[in-house]
């Protein structure tokens, strides 16, 4: 028996990179797993993968806020509850302020920072009448900080650790728990995935993400920090650029901001 046995998780963003990663470190401690993500044929690879019949899934679009209250009834029905809900899925961005689509920002903040409020607004109820749950909402050291060519993606990340915090201050009492996780470069499909300033599929792996921190060892360091019940943890490489971008802004926020302005964008 260790920590996740036996426990419900519903992973959002679980098609691919930390999602799928979490997916298989959580059926290796015997938990049960509601996979979601738009591909349904990826979430069935996945499942297969994991090679565990306590794997569920649920295709789900972020972008669809419509059908979110019968995903939420069909993912409480999967096991017959839901301990710890993973929002995770996401994309980022790469353009300036200038050159940027208002639709883009607009998509960017519905699927990284709209999908996961209406959702956890949904499962509130289920996880306060079993007075118990835990939420947690992967941000980024994005989240943080501010650099070129993440408007977009920057202001939904630092949007969820507003809201996040706000929740936890409100549910405590309800013995539900909240963290935001906060990763640093981690090698997954995060850059190939990210939109341009028309919107378009960037379709590069970064330098920094290519050399990114393993998912598995990413995975492992997340469940680790939910099962602490961290309010807020940066994960990834220790030591590295991005782990003192988060170090540098908390202790030294002018000298912070003076760095990364001139930040190289990839
Ligand atoms: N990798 C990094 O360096 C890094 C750093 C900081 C934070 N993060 C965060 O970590 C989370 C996971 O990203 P990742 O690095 O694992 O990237 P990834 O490999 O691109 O995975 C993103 C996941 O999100 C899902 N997704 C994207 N748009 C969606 C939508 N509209 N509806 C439903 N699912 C959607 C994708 O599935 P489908 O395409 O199948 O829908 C995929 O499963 C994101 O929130 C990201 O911002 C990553």
């Amino acid at each position: 028996m260790n920590y996740y046995t036996n426990k419900t998780v519903w992973i959002t963003g679980a098609s691919s990179g930390i999602g799928e990663a979490l997916t298989y470190e959580l059926v290796k401690l015997g938990a049960k797993i509601i996979i979601s993500a738009r591909r349904q044929e990826e979430l069935k690879r996945v499942q297969q993968q994991a090679g565990a019949a306590n794997v569920y899934v649920l295709p789900l679009d972020l972008e669809a806020a419509d059908t979110f209250p019968t995903k939420v009834q069909e993912a409480i029905s999967a096991f017959s509850q839901i301990d710890i809900m993973v929002h995770n899925g996401g994309i980022s961005q790469r353009s300036k302020v200038k050159d940027t689509l208002p639709a883009v920002q607009r998509k960017v903040m519905e699927v990284d920072y709209f999908s996961y409020i209406e959702l956890t607004r949904l499962l509130l109820p289920h996880m306060q009448q079993r007075q118990t749950g835990h939420i947690i909402a992967i941000s980024s050291v994005m989240g943080k900080i501010g650099t070129p060519m993440r408007s977009a993606y920057a202001a939904a990340k630092h949007a969820l650790h507003g809201f996040f915090d706000c929740l936890r201050a409100e549910v405590w009492r309800d013995n539900i728990k909240v963290t935001l996780i906060m990763p640093g470069y981690i090698r997954t499909q995060v850059s190939l995935n990210a939109v341009t300033a028309s919107g378009e599929k960037l379709n590069e792996l970064g330098k920094n993400i290519g050399h990114g921190y393993p998912a598995d060892k990413t995975a492992q360091q997340i469940l680790k920090a939910i099962r602490k019940g961290k309010f807020e943890k940066y994960v990834g490489r220790p030591f590295s650029q991005e782990w003192m971008a988060v170090h540098l802004m908390r202790l030294f926020p002018s000298l912070a901001i003076k760095v990364f302005k001139n930040a190289v964008p990839e």
